[in-house]
């Protein structure tokens, strides 16, 4: 059996993950999001804010012990608000930060103290975004927390690539960690950009120009991708990577 953890499942890229993978009967798929919007037999909900840290500090994995694959898919994410530093509310950048960034990096701390000595194939896969690598103004804290979830992912990969040279500490096998973006797909993160204020964001013409002109991936078609992706890790040469990068 393979069990996948996903946040974000209830709507956009998550949710299309959480479905594709339900295709498949040896597949069970553990949501953690506000809401839950898929019903299915093998699927299981975690009603879950992730803005709040007990929340996530609390959160246990199970140990599925019969468990051939495991993953954490870090994919919930949030925009929060579209505008210059200088006029953004501290509460919301503390709860954008800990959604796209603390709560990833303690669900991570978590799986791997949890499956540590689990022989199975463990990969953790966070959902990155172009906007990690290239600043982009009126969003300054995706931005940063979409950077630091790529350095993170390069940290766990450095770390366990140490390990694997460690032969007392490598009698189980360690851990995948990837960080591929998505690229730009037509969900509910993509209408909230659209609606920004033309003064708080000079991008704002490229977005609303990617949807006229449909150049937006759709959910299902991304999450196949990734789900191909994931399909081979051995085919992953980098720890950072986006979609586009793979046939
Ligand atoms: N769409 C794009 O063009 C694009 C591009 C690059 C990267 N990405 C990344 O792709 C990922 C998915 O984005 P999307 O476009 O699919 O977004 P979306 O349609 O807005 O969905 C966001 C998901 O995150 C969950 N989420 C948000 N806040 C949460 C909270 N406080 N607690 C728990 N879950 C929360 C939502 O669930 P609830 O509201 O039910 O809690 C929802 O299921 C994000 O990490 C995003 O940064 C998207």
């Amino acid at each position: 059996m393979n069990y996948y953890y996903i946040t974000g499942t209830s709507r956009g890229i998550g949710k299309a993950i959480a479905e594709n993978l339900l295709e498949n009967p040896s597949n069970r798929v553990i949501g953690l999001s506000r809401q839950r919007s898929i019903d299915h037999p093998n699927y299981r909900h975690s009603f879950l804010d992730l803005t709040d840290p007990s929340t996530i500090a609390e959160f246990k994995f199970e140990l599925h012990a019969n468990a051939k694959k495991i993953y954490l898919i870090n994919n919930a994410g949030v925009l929060g608000f579209i505008k210059p530093v200088g006029s953004l509310d501290a509460a919301t950048i503390i709860k954008n930060f800990t959604v796209n960034l603390i709560a990833p990096a303690v669900l991570t701390n978590a799986f791997i103290e949890c499956y540590d000595s689990r022989d199975a194939e463990k990969v953790i896969l966070n959902i990155s975004s172009g906007a990690g690598k290239t600043p982009i103004d009126g969003w300054a804290v995706y931005c940063a927390s979409k950077s630091g979830l790529d350095m993170f992912s390069r940290v766990v990969d450095a770390e366990q690539k140490i390990r694997e040279t460690k032969p007392q500490e490598n009698i189980h096998r360690g851990f995948h960690v990837f960080s591929i973006a998505p690229g730009v797909v037509n969900t509910g993160m993509q209408d909230e950009i659209r609606s920004a204020q033309k003064e708080d964001f000079s991008r704002l013409e490229d977005f609303i120009g990617y949807k006229v002109n449909n150049e937006l991936s759709e959910p299902e078609f991304v999450s196949k991708k990734y789900i191909n992706i994931l399909s081979n890790i051995n085919n992953i040469k980098n720890v950072l990577s986006s979609i586009k990068d793979f046939e």
